[in-house]
C-alpha cells in the first residue's frame, strides 16, 4: 500500500536542525555542479500523475513561478488558477474552492492567503497536503528554505553554526522574518532584528537579538536579509520615505560604512528599489537576491518531493 502522504509543509516553527538538513540536502540535487538548476533524470517523474492546485490568494511572482515550475521539472501538473478570475469572487469560500478541486483528483496545493491559519484549516478540512506559500503575517516557510540554502552556499558550509544574521526592515508584517528565525536559529545561527519602532514587533516570542539602528544590526553582520516595508497591511503610513529611506534603507554608503567586507546582501523580493535597497547593491557584488530566486526552485522540488513522493 502507498505510504500516506503528509500535511505537507504548513511552517517551520518546531523543525529540527536533522529535519532542516535533510530538505536542504535533497535540494542539492536540483542544483548542478556548475550552480545551474538541474533535474537529475530519476526525479524527473516523480511527481507523475500528481495535480497539484497552486492557489495565490494573494500577488506573487518568484513563490508561484518557482512552485510552477518545480512540479512540471517533476513531471506533475501545476493547475495554477486565476483566483481573481475563478469563482471566489462570486462569493465561494476557500474550503470549498478546495474541496471542488479535490473532487477532481488535485492531489494537494501551494496556497498564499492573506489570512494567517488558511493553509493550515485546509489541510485539516480535506486532509491533503498543502505548502504553505505564505499566509498572512504567519510563515512563508519555503522562502525561509531557500534564504538558508542560498546562505549555506555562499558561505560554503553545512549548517550555520556561528553564522550572523541581520534582518532588517518591516519585521512586525514579516511571515519571512518569522520563518527566517525558525530556520536559521535551528541551524545555530545568530539572529539579529532591527527596523523601525512602529515596524517591530513585540521580542517576546522571538528567539532573536534586537537593535536599535541599521549600523548596530550590521556590526559583525556575515549577512543582513532586507525586508520590503508592506505598505498592503498598514492601516496607516507607519513613517515618511524620506526617514525610513535615511534610517533604514541599505544604500552603497551604508553598506560599506556598516557592513563588514565580504558580507552578503539578501531580499526575498520583490525590491522596491530606491526604498528598502538601492540598485547600487541591489545589483552589486554583495547580493544574493537572484541566487535566491533561482534556488527557490530547488528547495521547492525538494519540499514538493517530501510531501508527495516520500522516500523517492
Ligand atoms: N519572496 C516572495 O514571496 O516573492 P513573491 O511575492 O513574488 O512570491
Amino acid at each position: 500500500m502507498a505510504k500516506p502522504l503528509g500535511v505537507g509543509l504548513l511552517g517551520l516553527e518546531g523543525m529540527t536542525r536533522d529535519e532542516l538538513l535533510e530538505l536542504l540536502q535533497s535540494a542539492d540535487a536540483f542544483v548542478g555542479d556548475d550552480g545551474h538548476l538541474q533535474t537529475p533524470g530519476a526525479l524527473r517523474g516523480a511527481l507523475d500523475g500528481v495535480d497539484v492546485a497552486l492557489l495565490f490568494w494573494e500577488p506573487s511572482t518568484r513563490t508561484r513561478a518557482s512552485f510552477e515550475l518545480a512540479v512540471h521539472r517533476l513531471g506533475g501538473y501545476p493547475l495554477a488558477l486565476d483566483m481573481g478570475a475563478s469563482s471566489v469572487v462570486k462569493g465561494e469560500t476557500e474550503l470549498d474552492t478546495c474541496a471542488n478541486l479535490a473532487a477532481m483528483g488535485v492531489r494537494g496545493f501551494v496556497i498564499r492567503h492573506s489570512e494567517r491559519g488558511t493553509p493550515r484549516r485546509i489541510y485539516e478540512h480535506l486532509g491533503l497536503p498543502v505548502l504553505n506559500a505564505g499566509d498572512g503575517t504567519g510563515e512563508h516557510p519555503t522562502q525561509a528554505l531557500l534564504d538558508v540554502f542560498t546562505l549555506r552556499r555562499a558561505l560554503g558550509r553545512v549548517d550555520l553554526e556561528g553564522v550572523r544574521v541581520a534582518i532588517v526592515g518591516d519585521i512586525v508584517h514579516s511571515r519571512v522574518a518569522r520563518s527566517d528565525v525558525y530556520a536559521l536559529r535551528a541551524l545555530g545561527a545568530s539572529v539579529v532584528l532591527a527596523g523601525p519602532r512602529q515596524l517591530l514587533p513585540a521580542r517576546q516570542g522571538w528567539d532573536a537579538e534586537f537593535a536599535e539602528s541599521r549600523a548596530g544590526a550590521l556590526d559583525g553582520a556575515d549577512a543582513v536579509i532586507v525586508l520590503r516595508v508592506q505598505q498592503e497591511r498598514m492601516h496607516r503610513a507607519a513613517l515618511s520615505t524620506e526617514e525610513y529611506v535615511r534610517d533604514w534603507g541599505l544604500d552603497d554608503a551604508a553598506a560599506e560604512a556598516e557592513l563588514r567586507a565580504g558580507a552578503y546582501v539578501m531580499h526575498p523580493g520583490p525590491v522596491v528599489r530606491g526604498y528598502e535597497l538601492s540598485s547600487d547593491v541591489a545589483d552589486g557584488a554583495r547580493s544574493l537576491i537572484l541566487q535566491q530566486a533561482k534556488f527557490g526552485v530547488a528547495v521547492r522540488q525538494a519540499a514538493l518531493m517530501r510531501a508527495f513522493a516520500p522516500g523517492q
